[in-house]
């Protein structure tokens, strides 16, 4: 399996922010929030493994800026580090307003993702090719992350899926 360069799998989206989407006061929920960070990470894993890819951690996510009905969010995401099948992803999400062109960063995530295989067993994924000494840098912060995170998983007797999977 050959391994990839980061820029490969990278990604960034944008979502406006509509009124479905936040409280009567228009603060946006953090739920929102989180789901667009998922979604980014999932792209950014997929890209980089073309396997099915599910989540199998989020370290402690802070809201640093309130985000508002009409801001654009706007999530980066990249492969932070690789292990056998599982891969740290890092996302940033800021907010704009489009009115004063002004940008907040709100939140940063990072991500554990597991690439599985036609089993739905976690499978070998490819390793990465860091271009940059700011992916380095992440790589070695990731690499200490994954550490400390593996300590405090409580692990419990996993109950395996509780349903089958509904074929199209
Ligand atoms: C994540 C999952 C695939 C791990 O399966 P498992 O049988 O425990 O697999 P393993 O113990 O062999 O771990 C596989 C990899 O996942 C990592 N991992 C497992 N649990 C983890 C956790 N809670 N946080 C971070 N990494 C984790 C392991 O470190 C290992 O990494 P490596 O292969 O790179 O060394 C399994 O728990 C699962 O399917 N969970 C549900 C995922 C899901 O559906 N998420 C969406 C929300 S419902």
């Amino acid at each position: 399996m050959e391994p990839k360069p980061v820029s490969d799998s990278q990604v960034e989206i944008s979502q406006i922010m509509m009124p479905p989407n936040a409280n009567p006061a228009g603060n946006v929920f953090g739920g929102v929030i989180m789901g667009i960070i998922d979604s980014c990470a999932l792209i950014v894993a997929s890209r980089h493994t073309h396997m099915n890819c599910v989540t199998a951690s989020v370290d402690r996510l802070d809201f640093l800026s309130p985000v508002f009905i009409g801001n654009v969010v706007i999530a980066k995401g990249s492969v932070n580090y690789v292990s056998k099948s599982s891969m740290e992803i890092g996302i940033s999400v800021d907010a704009e307003c489009l009115i004063t062109g002004r940008k907040a960063h709100v939140a940063t995530a990072y991500l554990t993702y597991v690439g599985l295989d036609e089993n739905d067993n976690p499978s070998r994924i490819p390793g990465l090719i860091l271009e940059t000494e700011e992916q380095e840098r992440r790589y070695k912060e990731a690499e200490e992350r994954r550490k400390n995170r593996l300590k405090k998983i409580r692990k419990i007797e996993p109950q395996g899926p509780c349903m089958v999977r509904i074929e199209n």
